[in-house]
C-alpha cells in the first residue's frame, strides 16, 4: 500500500504515514538518492531497515521534498534545508514523518508485551497512575509513554537525557489520544504536548513544544 495517511494538524504541521507492503526495490522506483544515502542503504543488512529508509523517502516526496532537501546532524537528527523541522520513525510495517515550523518529534512502536519487562528502565513517576493488573490497558499506556519519551528525545537530542529520570509523562488514559509531559534536564525545564493513536498493532505518538 502506498501512502496510508497524510493530514495537516495544527497550522502548518504535516503528518504522513506509510504502510510498508512493498519490497525495498519497489519503494526505490523513481526515488533519487544522495550519494551518502545510497551508500548508507547499500550497507544495510536487513531488508526491513532498507524498506523503512526508502519508505521515508517516499513520504518526503509526498510532502514535496526530496532526499536532497534532507540532511543529518552528527547526532543523527534529521533536518530540512528550508529550515522546517522534521522527525522520522520507522517500525517494521510502518514509517511516518512529521514536518512543522515548530519543533516536533515522532515515534511509532509495535505494541508488544515485552515492554512490561523493560518498563522499570524508562518509567518512574508514571507508575503512580498505572495498574499492571489491567494488562491490556497497562501495555497500551506503557507503549504510549515509551513513544512520548522517544519523541521528546528526538526533539531535544541531548546526550545524557534519561527517559526515566528526566522525562515525566503526566497522567492520561489510553482513550485520551493526547496528554502532556515534562522534560527537566540541565537548563531545560519545559512542558510538551503529545498526541497518540493506535494503528493496527502499532502506536503512533507525536510531541510538540507546549
Ligand atoms: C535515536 C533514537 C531516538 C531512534 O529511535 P528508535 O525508536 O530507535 O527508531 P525510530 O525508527 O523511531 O527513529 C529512527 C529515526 O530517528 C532519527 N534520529 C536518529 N537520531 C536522532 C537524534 N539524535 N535526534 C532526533 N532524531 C534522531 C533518524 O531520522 C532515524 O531514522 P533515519 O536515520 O532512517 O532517518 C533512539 O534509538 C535513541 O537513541 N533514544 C534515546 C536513547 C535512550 O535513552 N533510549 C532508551 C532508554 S531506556
Amino acid at each position: 500500500m502506498p501512502l496510508y495517511k497524510a493530514v495537516t494538524i495544527q497550522d502548518d504541521t504535516r503528518l504522513l504515514i506509510w504502510k510498508i507492503t512493498e519490497t525495498a526495490e519497489e519503494l526505490s522506483a523513481g526515488v533519487a538518492l544522495k550519494e551518502v544515502c545510497r551508500s548508507r542503504i547499500d550497507k544495510m543488512r536487513s531488508e526491513e531497515h532498507r524498506k523503512g529508509f526508502m519508505s521515508v523517502r517516499r513520504l518526503l516526496q509526498e510532502a514535496g521534498y526530496t532526499d536532497h532537501d534532507l540532511y543529518y546532524a552528527e547526532d543523527g537528527k534529521p533536518h530540512l534545508k528550508d529550515g522546517k523541522n522534521i522527525s522520522i520513525t520507522h517500525s517494521f510495517g510502518f514509517s511516518a514523518i512529521i514536518i512543522s515550523s515548530r519543533n516536533v518529534g515522532i515515534d511509532m512502536e509495535l505494541r508488544r508485551e515485552k515492554v512490561v519487562r523493560i518498563a522499570a528502565k524508562f518509567i518512574a513517576a508514571e507508575f503512580s497512575y498505572l495498574d499492571p493488573a489491567q494488562a491490556d490497558d497497562y501495555i497500551r499506556r506503557l507503549i504510549v509513554i515509551w513513544g512520548v519519551k522517544e519523541a521528546i528525545f528526538k526533539m531535544v537530542s541531548r546526550e545524557g537525557i534519561s527517559f526515566k529520570g528526566h522525562i515525566k509523562v503526566l497522567p492520561f488514559l489510553a482513550e485520551d489520544g493526547k496528554g502532556s509531559a515534562k522534560l527537566d534536564f540541565k537548563e531545560i525545564d519545559r512542558m510538551y504536548g503529545f498526541c497518540f493513536e493506535e494503528i493496527e498493532d502499532f502506536t503512533l505518538v507525536y510531541a510538540f513544544e507546549a
